[in-house]
């Protein structure tokens, strides 16, 4: 039976990449190696555009129907003033909460041929790898009250509301001990416990069901120390977990540790479901729409291609297919090729969609 995906390219480069995406896609079924059928719809900006909200019911229905979701990117200076409640990123929050994917995988891998792309040194990430477990539906991003109230002085207060239950992070510290056991086996603990009653709860459960991994190693590390220690010393990092607010700074630390925010894909899952075990899944790039150079044709497609390598291995199952992607991004990169977010000094650049056949190349 044939998979669904459901594609979102959203604003910017978004549409751009996502082209990219679809030809590898064309591709594998044109050879019978995958079976997806596609259809896709309008987020952020392109939906406000259309519909005047950041997402169509019609479109979230679409999503929710989907065996796993493949997002570009939203936004752009264009929706900088429309109402609040349909800004762009709207359109990714509510697709994240109604999808209920908590769980949002964010590797940083160094690729041999990039050391040099890193502002850091290549003796610091030479061989990086790490995987940050960012929790995706709750915390301060979601919490109620989140308020301006004018005090009628002159002044207004802002409030948002940072706010976990037990469950919540019960099973994303399961999520990230489980990848533990397939990686490094070390998982560090992300919070600001020091300050944050939320932070306590979230180290009192994550060591609780430390306890049920007694193979992998648990350390605890203030969100504050974990940015300083990432860009001092990364490659003592295996898997990460932490809130969604720590889990968008951190997450943006280490991609640039791999040479370029271009690089980086995501997965965000959701719970297996009770009768058919499968799990909801959103896949994106971690960058943004980048609108200074939208249009240009010169984005680099990686992250949405290895995005779409992450949907093959955990939502299909397809890990041959997925390590074959990965592989022929790695040998592109090898062979020389760079987009320019990612070139070093004078080095003669292509644009997305030469980056984009020269994978697909690659892979046939
Ligand atoms: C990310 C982004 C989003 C976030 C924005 C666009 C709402 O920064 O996915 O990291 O903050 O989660
Ligand atoms: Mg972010």
């Amino acid at each position: 039976m044939a998979q669904k995906l459901f594609l979102l390219p959203g604003d910017g480069i978004g549409t751009e990449i996502m082209a990219e995406v679809a030809k590898i896609i064309a591709y594998l079924n044109s050879q019978g190696e995958t079976d997806f059928e596609l259809d896709s719809g309008l987020a952020g900006g392109a939906a406000y555009d259309k519909y005047g909200v950041a997402i169509s019911d019609e479109d979230m229905g679409k999503a929710l129907a989907a065996d796993a979701v493949i997002f570009g990117a939203v936004g752009g200076p264009k929706w900088d003033n429309v109402p609040y409640e349909h800004r762009p990123e709207a359109a990714l929050l509510r697709l994240r909460k109604e999808l209920a994917v908590f769980a949002n995988l964010r590797p940083a891998i160094c690729y041999p041929a990039l050391a040099d792309a890193s502002a850091l040194k290549r003796e610091l990430i030479e061989g990086l790898d790490i995987l940050i477990v960012r929790e995706l539906t709750g915390g301060v991003y979601f919490g109620e009250p989140k308020t301006i109230t004018d005090l009628g002085n002159g002044q207004k207060r802002a409030i948002d509301t940072q706010v976990y239950e037990t469950y919540e992070i019960d099973r994303i510290a399961r999520v990230a001990f489980d990848l533990a056991r397939t990686r490094g086996h070390k998982v560090h603990s992300a919070d600001k416990k020091n300050v944050m009653k939320s932070g306590v709860l979230w180290d009192e459960v994550v060591k609780t069901v430390a306890k049920d991994y007694s193979d992998v190693t648990m350390h605890h590390i203030l969100a504050d120390n974990c940015a300083m220690q990432l860009v001092r010393n990364p490659r003592q990092f295996d898997v990460i977990v932490t809130d969604n607010l720590f889990g968008d700074i951190l997450s943006d630390t280490a991609a640039m540790l791999t040479g370029s925010l271009g690089m980086l894909p995501s997965a965000s899952l959701g719970a297996p479901d009770a009768t058919t075990g499968k799990r909801k899944a959103f896949y994106e790039p971690v960058h943004g729409s980048a609108p200074d150079i939208a249009g240009q044709g010169i984005a680099n497609p990686i992250a949405m291609i290895a995005s779409f390598a992450m949907a093959l291995r955990y939502s299909f199952g397809m890990i041959e297919l997925a390590n074959r992607v990965e592989a022929a991004i790695a040998g592109v990169l090898g062979d020389g090729l760079r987009t320019g977010d990612i070139a070093q000094d004078n080095r003669r650049t292509i644009g997305t969609e030469a980056m984009g056949a020269a994978i697909l190349a690659k892979l046939k």
